[in-house]
């Protein structure tokens, strides 16, 4: 059975922090209430002129070197994006010009924060249907750049930055002993679209728009869906949460990974938290918690990482791999 296997990782995150007491000099907010609500105490900011795609090659490069690849060698990029550098080409696009080998397929994909798992579960398929031996898959975002600053609800939850992953075709055994991306599992319900939306785009009112989310609603869905989407994989591959060495989940809010933790019995000291630091960076949250956690020696080889997500649409699902 061939599996994907993540061969090497990386992130970029932008060189300005933003911190909660310079954004409480903006709005109406402190550093204790985004604390309290959200556990972010700072995020990363993009340059101006510093767009999607730079912060995508820049945590390509990255995954590249930790892989010991060339791109020149990658048969598919996948960019998970929610803030394209234009309406169109795709971002990937410029991602393959700057690394890939002219002719090799790369398209975006749009499932907000839950962009990163959607484009794993694409770039498995591929590998897993003998369509490419080698996959880049990136989630990169500007998020900074679609809010509206005099939102305190929402404008006190982004930040910007990048993550990516190099994906590899192995033999495995079908086991889940084996290394690779074990499964995925993807799911979608546009009844809640304007629970958390753009109010804009190309063909409603032909600007990018404004974040607008009904925090609450959202939250209370987050809890229920990936706990649900952590289950699923949990059962796909029969095993139990207790086989799991590392939760990576999107990171929205540190009261969301506590709850949906603790729903799932799993030990709070199993979960890569980067909400602290980086905020909410949409498809780039798990590419960058997972970079942090390899970096920083708690993720190793053989090791199982459940990977989980929940974003606008909403969408939401999760991804088993072993490391
Ligand atoms: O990535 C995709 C998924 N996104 C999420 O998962 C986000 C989900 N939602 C959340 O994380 C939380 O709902 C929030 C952090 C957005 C908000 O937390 P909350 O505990 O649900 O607060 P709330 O919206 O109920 O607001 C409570 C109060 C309100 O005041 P009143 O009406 O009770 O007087 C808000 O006006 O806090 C006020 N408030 C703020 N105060 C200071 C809202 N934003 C702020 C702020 N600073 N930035």
């Amino acid at each position: 059975m061939i599996r994907s296997v993540i061969q090497g990782v990386g992130s970029y995150l932008p060189e300005k922090i933003l911190t909660n007491a310079e954004l409480a000099q903006k709005v109406d907010t402190s550093d204790e209430w985004i604390v309290d609500r959200s556990g972010i105490r700072e995020r990363h900011v993009a340059a101006e002129g510093e767009k999607t795609s730079d912060l995508a090659i820049a945590a390509i490069r990255k995954a590249l070197a930790s892989a010991g690849r060339d791109g020149k060698d990658i048969d598919l990029f996948i960019v998970a994006t929610t803030t394209p550098d234009h309406t169109f080409p795709a971002t990937a696009a410029r991602v393959q010009a700057a690394l890939g080998r002219p002719g090799v397929p790369s398209f975006d994909v749009q499932a907000v924060c839950s962009g990163f798992i959607y484009g794993l579960a694409v770039a498995d398929n591929f590998i897993k249907a003998g369509q490419a031996k080698s996959a880049v898959v990136v989630g990169a975002e500007v998020m900074t750049r679609l809010l509206d600053w005099t939102d305190r609800g929402t404008c006190v939850l982004f930040g910007d930055g990048a993550g990516a992953v190099v994906l590899s075709a192995e033999d495995g055994k079908g086991a889940t002993s084996d290394r690779g991306i074990l499964s995925t599992h993807l799911h979608s319900d546009g009844r809640h679209y304007d629970m958390l939306f753009a109010d804009g785009g190309p063909s409603s009112t032909q600007t990018s728009g404004h974040i607008r989310m009904k925090g609450k609603e959202v939250f209370r869905h987050a809890v229920v869906n990936l706990a649900d989407a952590v289950q699923e994989a949990l059962e796909a591959n029969k095993i139990s949460i207790n086989d799991v060495d590392w939760l990576v989940p999107h990171q929205a809010n540190k009261r969301i990974l506590d709850g949906t933790a603790q729903k799932l019995g799993l030990d709070p000291a199993k979960v890569i938290i980067t909400v602290d630091r980086h905020a909410n960076t949409s498809a780039a949250s798990i590419p960058l918690a997972l970079t942090a956690g390899v970096e920083d020696g708690r993720i190793k080889p053989g090791q199982m990482v459940l990977m989980e997500a929940m974003g606008g649409g909403f969408t939401w699902g999760s991804a088993l791999v072993r490391m």
